[in-house]
């Protein structure tokens, strides 16, 4: 019979699911050799302006674009694990690698003279700078839809703070953000992290102080719209943090 076993495989299945996006994300990235070869076959096969030469940047934000969706994944495989415990956990061995080779990065990026910018042509240094950009973005993630269990992990780890704080304004020097890719992910996380001033109406709906705040907001909300009678908001139902008025990302 066993079916007070059924439960138990779910959740190794859980597990085992996060453990293989995880091994992706970070051992599979460190390869980023054949990789970059299949993307480059795509980029062919679609025919995409047969005359003109793809550059390298071209590659690589559409490379970038793959390994976002690997980490909305990642992020809706946490949300569906059931329980704190389990997810917390899971936040804390993610952070872990992603504090490992945000260093790490730096590092290369450092000893190759790199100064944030256009987008390297040398292969090294373009490896550095991927995984420095991937993991941030990733790390913008689980930071804006686990705000207090991250902040929570931040806080027992104050050397990642520092971490985080150099890599955000990094990355944000780089082409990819001036270009504009991402650019309001990096803005909500830099608010997340208290690296630049909150909007006033800045709140995350995923944080504790941000569902008190969105409380507030409906209670206000449903005094003005006393005086003014039938007059019914579907504001409620927000996806992510956001800024009041734009498009959000998560
Ligand atoms: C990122 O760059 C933009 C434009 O240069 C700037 O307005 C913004 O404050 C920067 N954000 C951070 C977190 O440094």
């Amino acid at each position: 019979m066993g079916t007070a076993n059924m439960r138990c495989p779910a959740s190794v299945l859980n597990f085992y699911l996060l453990f293989c996006i995880v091994l992706h994300l970070f051992v599979a990235g460190r390869c980023e050799d054949s990789p970059k070869k299949k993307v480059d076959d795509d980029v062919v096969d679609t025919g995409n302006a047969p005359d003109h030469k793809i550059s390298g940047w071209d590659i690589y934000k559409r490379l970038f674009a793959h390994k976002r969706m690997d980490h909305k994944d990642a992020v809706s495989t946490i949300v569906a694990m059931e329980g704190y415990a389990k997810q917390y956990k899971m936040i804390n061995i993610l952070l872990d690698n992603i504090f490992k080779v945000i260093p790490d990065a730096q590092t290369s990026l450092q000893q190759a003279g790199y100064y944030p910018g256009p987008f390297p042509e040398n292969t090294d240094i373009k490896d550095a700078l991927s995984r420095l950009l991937e993991n941030v973005a990733f790390f913008g993630d689980i930071l804006l839809r686990f705000p207090d269990m991250t902040h929570d992990v931040l806080k027992k780890h104050k050397e990642w703070g520092v971490i985080i704080e150099a890599a955000v304004v990094f990355c944000n020097q780089t082409q990819l953000y001036s270009e504009g890719v991402s650019q309001e992910q990096l803005m909500l996380v830099s608010q997340e992290l208290g690296l630049i001033e909150k909007d006033p109406n800045y709140f995350n709906p995923f944080s504790k102080e941000g569902k008190m705040a969105q409380e507030q907001q409906m209670l206000q909300a449903a005094k003005s719209s006393h005086d003014k009678p039938k007059k019914k908001k579907d504001r409620e139902k927000r996806k992510g943090p956001r800024l009041s008025r734009s498009k959000n990302e998560l």
